[in-house]
């Protein structure tokens, strides 16, 4: 097949962990007979500098025009100052807004050889197979907001606001999603106290009775978030809003050993969507090269499945990069503590990773 893919290196130890899984794609290319055409552009600070906006006009044009976008993360120190006009992440929500993705999947599947990286008792990971689709392009995030001075007092508001058709679409897909999994999807909100948690659990209902086979649970996002600690295995679809699945995946990430793992796939109602790692540009060790590329490289494999419908080829990346880990190659966020082990590099890393993608048979 024929497919445009648009890179969104980005900042920070994004460009890092972009490149490796670029190279992983050429690989997948090569040995399944594709033709993969990639175009770079720029996002965030980077962008910023160059053209004083954090996503400019012939990027986005780009992305629009391309099958799949592929990213790494925006921000840092360097464009953080409170009072910025522009701001790197502007870059990634309007992309996500103008491109339609209201629904961000967060798989986390902890693999077994890594339960040491994680704070949990092994006995608490097992059987932990969990996907969350985070609400992607409406609540706090998109609503209206204020900063100003009343009456020489300072003041600022975020508003949380959400309508019916928007809940609906994602968490009908939350329940789509489900009849391919375990079957239970659990609707995470704060209906206790706000007003549009209370319409989104109203709305999870009506759609879960239009789907009985799947079952409903409804859980406070507080104790939620306890809960992913200490039974995260009763966990199989969750669905919420877009700040609270920011906030509780950055959690899940601990329990598959490290942020640096973890893929995501934003999709709206068409084929085309953005793949990016669920972390940030990590200021504090961009640079020196030991980034982690593997959420980059397993958001390359979401994008093969679900924007290219390459389920082999998709496979293919997450069997060798369970392998590379099985091997023992880990990059210091994955090192095993106190082990004397070498320390895989980031590009060491994504070598091995085309190794084993190499021996895949086709
Ligand atoms: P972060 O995710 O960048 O880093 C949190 C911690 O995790 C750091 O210690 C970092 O070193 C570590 N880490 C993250 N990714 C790693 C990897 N691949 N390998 C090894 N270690 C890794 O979060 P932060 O520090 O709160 O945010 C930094 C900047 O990133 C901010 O400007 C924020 O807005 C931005 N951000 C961007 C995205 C995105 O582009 N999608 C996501 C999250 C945060
Ligand atoms: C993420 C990030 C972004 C978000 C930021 C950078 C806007 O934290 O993708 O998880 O909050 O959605
Ligand atoms: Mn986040």
């Amino acid at each position: 097949m024929n497919a445009t893919i648009v890179l969104l290196p980005g900042d920070g130890i994004g460009p890092e962990v972009v490149r490796e899984a670029r190279s992983v794609l050429e690989v997948v290319a090569r040995r399944f007979g594709h033709r993969f055409t990639f175009t770079e552009h720029l996002i965030g600070g980077a962008s910023i500098d160059a053209h004083g906006t954090a996503l400019a006009d012939d990027a986005l044009a780009a992305c629009r025009a391309s099958d799949a976008v592929l990213l790494g993360a925006v921000g840092g120190p360097a464009w953080s100052d409170p009072n910025a006009k522009v701001r790197p992440e502007q870059g990634l929500l309007g992309l996500r807004k103008a491109l339609g993705l209201w629904a961000n999947l967060r798989p986390v599947r902890p693999i077994p050889e890594l339960a040491d990286c994680s704070p949990l008792r092994p006995e608490r990971l097992a059987g932990v197979d969990l996907l969350v689709v985070r609400e992607l392009t409406g609540g706090l995030y998109f609503g209206p907001r204020v900063s100003d001075v009343v009456d020489g007092r300072r003041r600022a508001f975020d508003t949380l606001e959400y309508t019916e058709h928007e809940i609906a679409r994602v968490v009908t897909l939350a329940f789509e999603l489900a009849r391919e999994r375990q079957g239970r999807v659990t609707s995470i909100d704060k209906a206790n106290v706000l007003e549009s948690s209370r319409l989104w659990r109203q709305i999870a209902i009506e759609v879960g009775q239009r789907h009985p086979d799947v079952a409903l649970d409804h859980q406070l996002v507080d104790s939620a978030a306890m809960r992913l600690i200490t039974a995260p295995a009763s966990f199989d679809v969750i669905v919420t809003e877009n700040m609270f699945g920011d906030i509780l995946t950055d959690e899940a990430a601990i329990l598959a050993g490290s942020l640096g793992l973890c893929p995501s796939a934003s999709l709206g109602h068409g084929p085309r969507g953005l793949y990016e790692p669920i972390h940030g540009s990590a200021p504090d060790i961009a640079g020196k090269g030991i980034a982690n590329p593997i959420g980059t490289i397993l958001s390359a494999a979401m994008l093969l499945r679900h924007s290219l419908r390459l389920e082999a080829e998709a496979r293919a990346i997450e069997y060798a990069v369970a392998a590379t880990i099985a091997s023992g190659a880990r990059t210091a966020d994955i090192a095993a503590p106190g082990s004397k082990d070498a320390v895989a590099s980031t590009a060491e890393m994504g070598a091995r990773i085309r190794d084993y993608l190499g021996k895949v048979e086709v």
